[in-house]
């Protein structure tokens, strides 16, 4: 039996050292590249067929991996389309040679419905099974020839070639696993990198135990199947192993883009916050897959405000690099993008019939949909109208709900944005209700940012409440009042923008409001809390001439302290600490204690 010894094509130890050290970062991911080869010979051999039953495969045709502690092996078994003698120099002694995309390639003038799908087309992939052997055996046998070949190599520029048996067509690759590599001599590392990368490849996986080959994989493409085809209990046990969850899924959206751009995608909303706080994974995690298999769950297929859903996206064809890993900047994956967004957001559209359910799902994602707003202009109004807020009058109502009973004479949408605790006894809403003006009321954090960003909504300007000062601000007034205000300047310079009489105060003696043009006093808060400078002027304070400490105020000479106090209290009531809590709590104790 003559054993040939032959270099590989190109300067092969340079790439070689290239395919094993940077190409690829994980790497576990030889498995993924082995079991992509096999798959690919096996649709090239069930391809085959088509023309040629002689060619048929086996009943169950599967790759079967076996692992080896003691030799230190593990075997990956396919009874694909195999490789002759010369085809195993020509696609295994050149790197970048990829006998598939050249396979792939013959096929051009099929119809695209008849041409096998095929996962290889940079030639490299092989060669990866180098980052954890220290030398590979390949034995294969062609489909319809009866002899078959050794391919066997170091991964150091030279490879050998010599007859060999296989009892079948198709290839046994045979990893010798480097000692530093010994952790993939565990059958169960083993089925974890194959449920990772490739738990959907059409084919089975089994690995063998005890001496009997276990399927390992699903090997089925549950978004490949047409809806009819699957239970809810099915897409549920899918959306839990795909997010990581243990709720039923809120919402399923499958379906299958065609023309111009063709993918299937079957994206799930929980019903339920996910454990890890949001604030946390900002990335969407929607796993991208090109022709079945795994590429990454980092693609951000879907914005940060989107990032709660969870799921897989497959397209045939997506310009990547060769090692998988990256993804080229194309408009395929933008126009991708573009599709999600727009059909999660139909399908939340016509969740939002249900209010009830819908509740729950804004309790749940509200705060990071609302993000939306403020990222993404194109989308803002579509996200806005999905909102619903708690308001002065009523619950859950949307912003068209609220523009549909606006009373003769108002044209702004009013909102007040704070801590959700404080905001239906808040001061700033005293005199909306006479004016029959509803408003808002936004509790969450965001809420302080995406009104500005929005501006308008149906050409309504949205309108903080502490921004709207001019509604009530009255011109009469008495020149008691009006001395006051100077002391209460000269007493608060700095700390406030100035002080101004208001007329929407009934029940309250002063409040903050946000000075001319300046930010809204929940944006400031929040900026406060973050430990960010406030930009802008301080906020203005509003008096209530009628209230009984207010006008005793006007009757003393000297209130430093007392406009201090004055402040703190309006600050208090917003929930924010007076400057000086202790200070604070001594004055009002000898205050109560009439000293
Ligand atoms: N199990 C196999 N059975 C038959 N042919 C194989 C097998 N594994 C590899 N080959 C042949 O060797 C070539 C090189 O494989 P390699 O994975 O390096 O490249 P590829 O699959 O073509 O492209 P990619 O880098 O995208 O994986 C393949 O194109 C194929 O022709
Ligand atoms: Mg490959």
């Amino acid at each position: 039996m003559t054993e040939e010894t032959r270099n590989f094509g190109t300067e092969v130890g340079r790439l070689l050292d290239l395919v094993v050290h940077s190409l690829y970062s994980d790497r576990e991911i030889f498995l993924r590249e082995l079991v992509a080869n096999a798959a690919d010979a096996t649709d090239k051999r069930r391809f085959l067929a088509l023309s040629d039953e002689t060619l048929a495969l086996p009943a169950n045709p599967a790759i079967r991996i076996s692992v080896d502690r003691l030799g230190q092996t593990i075997r990956i078994e396919d009874s694909g389309i195999g490789m002759t003698k010369e085809e195993l120099a020509d696609h295994l002694g050149t790197i970048a040679r990829s006998g598939t995309s050249a396979f792939a390639a013959q096929l051009a003038e099929k119809t695209p419905e008849d041409r096998p799908n095929l996962i290889g087309q940079f030639g490299v992939g092989f060669y990866s099974a180098f980052m954890v052997a220290d030398a590979v055996e390949v034995i294969s046998r062609k489909v319809g020839h009866d002899e078959a070949w050794e391919w066997a190599s170091a991964g150091k520029g030279q490879y050998t070639l010599k007859s060999a048996e296989r009892a079948e067509p198709g290839t046994t690759i045979i990893l010798h696993i480097k000692p530093e590599a010994e952790e993939y001599l565990e059958p169960l590392r083993i089925k974890t990198i194959i449920r990772k990368w490739a738990d959907h490849i059409a084919l089975p996986i089994e690995l063998e135990e005890d001496g009997k080959f276990e399927p390992v994989t699903e090997g089925k493409a549950l978004w490949r199947k047409s809806r009819s085809e699957i239970t809810p209990e099915d897409y549920a046990d899918f959306y839990r192993h795909v997010g990581h969850n243990f709720d039923e899924p809120w919402a399923t959206i499958h379906w299958r883009a065609e023309g111009t751009l063709e993918f299937s995608a079957l994206l799930f909303i929980p019903s339920s916050k996910p454990f890890m706080p949001m604030e946390e994974t900002r990335d969407s995690k929607v796993r991208l897959h090109v022709k079945r298999m795994f590429i990454t769950d980092e693609a951000k297929l879907l914005p940060h405000w989107l990032s709660f859903v969870v799921g897989v996206v497959d397209t045939e064809d997506l310009p990547l690099n060769v090692s998988r890993e990256i993804l080229q900047a194309t408009p395929v994956l933008d126009k991708i993008r573009k599709a999600l967004v727009n059909r999660v957001l139909s399908e939340l559209k016509a969740k939002a019939k249900d209010t009830e359910s819908f509740k729950g799902f804004l309790e749940n994602f509200g705060a990071v949909l609302k993000e939306g707003i403020y990222e993404d202009t194109g989308h803002a109004a579509d996200i806005a109208a999905l909102l619903r807020f708690d308001s002065t009058k009523e619950e859950a109502v949307t912003l068209d709900e609220y523009i549909a009973r606006m009373p003769e004479g108002q044209t702004e949408i009013y909102y007040l944005a704070g801590d959700a605790a404080n905001l239906k006894t808040s001061p700033q809403l005293e005199g909306f209700a006479e004016k029959g003006f509803e408003v808002l009321l936004l509790g969450d954090p965001i809420d302080a940012f995406w009104p500005g960003r929005l501006g308008t909504y149906k050409e309504k300007k949205l309108v903080s409440v502490s921004q709207a000062g001019k509604l009530f601000e009255t011109g009469d007034v008495t020149e008691d009042v009006k001395a006051l205000c100077e002391k209460l300047e000269k007493a608060l310079e700095g700390k406030v923008s100035g002080v101004a009489v208001s007329s929407r105060l009934k029940d309250s003696p002063a409040m903050l409001v946000a000075a001319e043009g300046g930010p809204d006093l929940a944006m400031q808060r929040l900026l406060r809390r973050a430990g960010r400078p406030v930009f802008g002027l301080p906020p203005k304070l509003e008096i209530n001439p009628a209230h009984k400490l207010v006008q005793a105020l006007g009757k003393r000479e000297d209130i430093a302290t007392e406009a201090g106090l004055l402040l703190d209290l309006a600050k208090l009531q917003e929930g924010d600490l007076p400057e000086d809590p202790a200070a604070f709590v001594r004055h009002i104790a000898s205050a109560i204690a009439g000293e």
